[in-house]
């Protein structure tokens, strides 16, 4: 078992890392002892994990909810409290997400409002959730012109991670979490960046060895970040490097065809070309950092995006209403060097469509 702790000021808790099943179960019967436990999962992912499940959690309720994104709602959100309170649950309940970001941030939320806020913890099943959603206490639901725009800070009391639940992962999931693992490496951790480039071929959701690693680093600074600014007063926005052209795609596809990670892939690279364009990075850093996307045969140029490509306008105007812009200028978190981050400063309108429009023509 490995574990750090993210200290906060009111609220401290522990991520786990627990490769073998049956210690894994352990660790979790342990620390579920005594509580009155709910499970909240989706369909698909009780479809194959219901014998842990319940090997873990014995007769605990368990309440699926549908599989995607587009039921991350009140609706679900209401479904979920009407079921907790006629099963009994209480103020010293304590939820459990077992799945993705999607499970996660709906039990965080669920969580923060039932009877005035219960306990839960994470086990999370994605990479991305391993790596990022499960780990900062961000909770939310989406509405009908928003995504995320309902939500809470409320940090998990535990969460429990067993990255051989990744072997059951679709590929094209898997990538989107290593998209947010190389985010995290290039924004403050030199090693896990070399890591990666050291061990291109055995980069696989089955490499269990591996992947804890990747996952633990990639922890370990989104927690450093969270630790310094929790509610995302300051520091916390530099998570979002990558994510101002990746917001932008999303939206100019209507969050469909691109999924978060792979619009992260482009927009990280794209703040990585910035970052060259600005003398902040040199030639041979960007093309390690192109390097690693392609050894991985994660889409990451223009070439990659679906048909009908966006208009560089377009994608300018996406970015100025992104909630993240306070102001009308465009930020951009930067590089200052592999594993080293800026903090996010504005640019240019004129400087964003011409790196773009040379973006656009970069080839592998
Ligand atoms: N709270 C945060 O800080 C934060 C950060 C990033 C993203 N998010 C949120 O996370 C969500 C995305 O999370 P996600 O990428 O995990 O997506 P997801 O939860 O939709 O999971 C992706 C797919 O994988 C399936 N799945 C999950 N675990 C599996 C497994 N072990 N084997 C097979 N299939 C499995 C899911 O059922 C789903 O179909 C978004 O709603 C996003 O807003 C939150
Ligand atoms: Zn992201």
């Amino acid at each position: 078992m490995n574990s750090i702790s993210v200290k906060l000021p009111n609220h401290s808790y522990p991520v786990v890392w627990e490769n073998n099943l049956s210690q894994f179960k352990d660790i979790i019967r342990e620390r579920a002892d005594n509580s009155g436990n709910f499970i909240i999962t989706n369909e698909k992912i009780y479809g194959i994990y219901k014998p842990v499940i319940e090997q873990i959690f014995g007769n605990s309720p368990i309440l699926t909810i549908k599989d995607g994104e587009k039921y991350k709602n009140f609706k679900t959100i209401v479904h979920l409290s009407e079921q907790l309170l006629s099963l009994g649950a209480n103020r010293n309940s304590l939820l459990w997400a077992f799945g993705g970001g999607v499970v996660g941030d709906m039990t965080g939320f669920l969580a923060s409002i039932f009877m005035r806020g219960i306990s839960y913890c994470q086990i999370p099943t994605t990479l991305l959730s391993m790596v990022d959603s499960s780990v900062g206490g961000k909770t939310g639901v989406n509405i009908e012109n928003g995504k995320n725009m309902i939500g809470t800070f409320y940090q998990p009391s535990g969460v429990y991670i067993h990255v051989n639940f990744l072997k059951t992962l679709d590929l094209r999931e898997f990538k989107c979490g290593m998209s947010e693992i190389i985010k995290s490496a290039l924004l403050d951790d030199l090693d896990l960046f070399q890591l990666m480039e050291n061990n291109l071929a055995d980069l696989r959701p089955d490499n269990e060895i591996i992947m804890e690693q990747l996952s633990m680093k990639s922890v370990k600074v989104k927690s450093r970040i969270v630790m310094e600014d929790e509610k995302e007063a300051g520091l916390r926005a530099i998570l979002n490097l990558g994510h101002t052209l990746a917001h932008a795609l999303e939206s100019n596809y209507n969050y469909r065809f691109v999924k978060h990670g792979e619009a992260v892939s482009i927009g990280t690279t794209f703040a990585s070309f910035l970052s060259m364009e600005k003398g902040f990075i040199t030639n041979d850093e960007f093309r390690r950092i192109c390097n690693i996307f392609h050894k991985l045969r994660m889409n990451s140029l223009w070439d990659s995006l679906p048909r009908k490509k966006p208009d560089v306008n377009t994608l300018v105007n996406f970015m100025k209403g992104d909630k993240k812009n306070s102001s009308q200028k465009i930020k951009f978190v930067l590089l200052n060097g592999i594993g080293k981050y800026k903090l996010p400063s504005e640019i240019e309108d004129e400087f964003i469509i011409n790196a773009l429009e040379k973006y656009k023509c970069l080839k592998k």
